[in-house]
């Protein structure tokens, strides 16, 4: 059996920058999975090239599979990735209804990609291969691919959080999706609460079914945890060995409460005067969507945020919040792991999150504050599980996280390492292809748990 992977990012893509080609490694947790399986199985990874160079580079071979990049027109592009999948899907599956705009002909452009991507498919499939797709760029493709009468199994899996049934179905569209969705084999979600409200969606917009809860699986993706735990070990201490550091990194974007994050801060130093100068608060900020106008909108708020936090607490010698918005590569990324007292991952809702997993899988002596609408929070119960609209809950978690006991700290985080460990990125991987070989696995919510 070898794979036929779909995505949107590619494993690798190439960019021009000052008239030389750069390769760049995409490092995202999807990506890396996916990638450790295919060097293993061989097979295909279709995916769009993007990258300004990547036309240069439409297939190649790269860890024993092939790639292959589909190029989407420059004015298709707004109406797939900026209007429809982060204009429309992204916002609505994360229940920000006031943040979708309807564009007109957006969902037109999203279909015409989802071609793009069937196309590529359809000349790269062979008989023996899974076809596996992810996420919610490509929602149409597993209808698309069985109308072809292509009988191979098709797995799909949803990396963002799956809404209630009421709430889908506002989307114009939404019937069309989740008829494609479910003409795939196996399903997967993160959490058994995305299972759970794809198949009442489901139900209610197409009329019941046991075919939708037996096909569909709740199946948290994990990660390397030796990788992590290995690499950080050789890293270096960025930080004053006297300072307290609280560390978050994420994409820009509005899910990820960011501003009320920063807010906690000011809240924390206002209930608690004295820890003025005691701790700094280091915000990596990845540039994420930047030709949507939701993003560039939030990115001013955000700043404006930070700069008036600082602004109102700063001294000559220390400010509370230091703001990097930019990519930070691997080895950096691995230091502020190890080297951070505290991790502060409170999205407002996130269908997984790993910044979390590595985190643990890093540090020896860090205390993860989490919210508790990251698809994570199911899994790492040992951490300070926040509401991220409490600014007064992530105040006060923090200062617990600051002034916790050693013993108390390590408690906690030989637990939730035990659990990373045992769920990992080749638990995850075989996990999903037990889904796929045994077609009559019924699954029960609280699946992935019962192990
Ligand atoms: O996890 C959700 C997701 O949209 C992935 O599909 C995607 O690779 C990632 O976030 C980054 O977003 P984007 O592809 O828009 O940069």
């Amino acid at each position: 059996m070898s794979y036929l992977v779909v995505t949107t990012r590619c494993p690798i893509s190439y960019e021009r920058v000052a008239g030389k080609v750069l390769r760049r490694e995409n490092i995202g947790g999807v990506a890396v999975s996916l990638n450790k399986l295919m060097s293993k199985e061989g097979g295909v990874w279709i995916c769009w090239g993007d990258g300004s160079a990547d036309s240069e580079h439409l297939e190649e071979n790269y860890n024993g599979y092939k790639i292959v990049r589909v190029l989407i027109p420059q004015r298709e592009k707004k109406g797939f990735y900026d209007d429809y999948s982060n204009g429309i899907l992204w916002p609505l599956f994360h229940y920000f209804r006031e943040r979708i705009k309807y564009y007109g002909g957006a969902f037109d452009s999203y279909e015409y990609a989802n071609r793009i991507f069937l196309e590529a498919v359809l000349k790269n499939v062979s008989n023996d291969m899974v076809i596996w797709i992810h996420d919610y760029q490509l929602s149409l493709l597993p209808g698309m691919v069985r109308q072809k009468s292509i009988r191979n199994t098709i797995v799909f899996t949803w990396h963002i959080p799956w809404v209630s049934a009421e709430f889908f179905a506002t989307l114009p569209e939404s019937r069309k999706i989740v008829s494609s969705i479910v003409s795939s084999d196996v399903i997967t979600f993160h959490t058994d609460q995305y299972r759970s409200n794809f198949i009442h969606s489901a139900d209610f917009l197409l009329g019941k079914s046991s075919d939708y809860a037996k096909k569909s699986f709740s199946i948290p993706l994990g990660i390397d945890y030796s990788y992590y735990s290995v690499n950080a070990v050789r890293a270096k201490n960025p930080f004053d060995s006297a300072m307290k550091v609280i560390f978050s990194i994420d994409r820009l974007d509005y899910t990820k409460g960011l501003t009320n994050r920063v807010l906690s801060i000011r809240t924390l130093l206002e209930r608690h005067p004295e820890l003025a100068g005691k701790f700094v608060y280091v915000m990596i900020v990845n540039p994420s969507r930047t030709s949507v106008k939701e993003y560039i909108n939030f990115k001013r708020e955000l700043e404006m945020n930070i700069g008036r936090i600082n602004g109102e607490y700063a001294s000559v010698k220390w400010v509370p919040i230091i703001y990097i918005y930019k990519k930070v590569n691997d080895a950096t990324l691995l230091s502020y792991y190890r080297y951070a007292d505290v991790a502060l991952i409170t999205p407002l809702i996130d269908g997984l999150n790993l910044v979390c997993k590595e985190f643990v899988a890093a540090t020896d002596h860090g205390v993860l504050i989490l919210s508790k609408f990251a698809g994570a929070a199911t899994e790492l119960k040992e951490s300070l599980i926040v509401n991220p609209n409490s600014l007064s809950e992530m105040s006060d978690a923090l200062f617990n996280a600051i002034n916790m006991e050693k013993q108390e700290i390590e408690r906690r985080l030989s637990l939730l390492k035990a659990e990373i460990k045992k769920r990992n990125i080749s638990w995850w991987l075989a996990r999903i292809r037990q889904a796929v070989e045994r077609s009559n696995y019924e699954p029960t919510i609280s699946d992935f748990s019962q192990e």
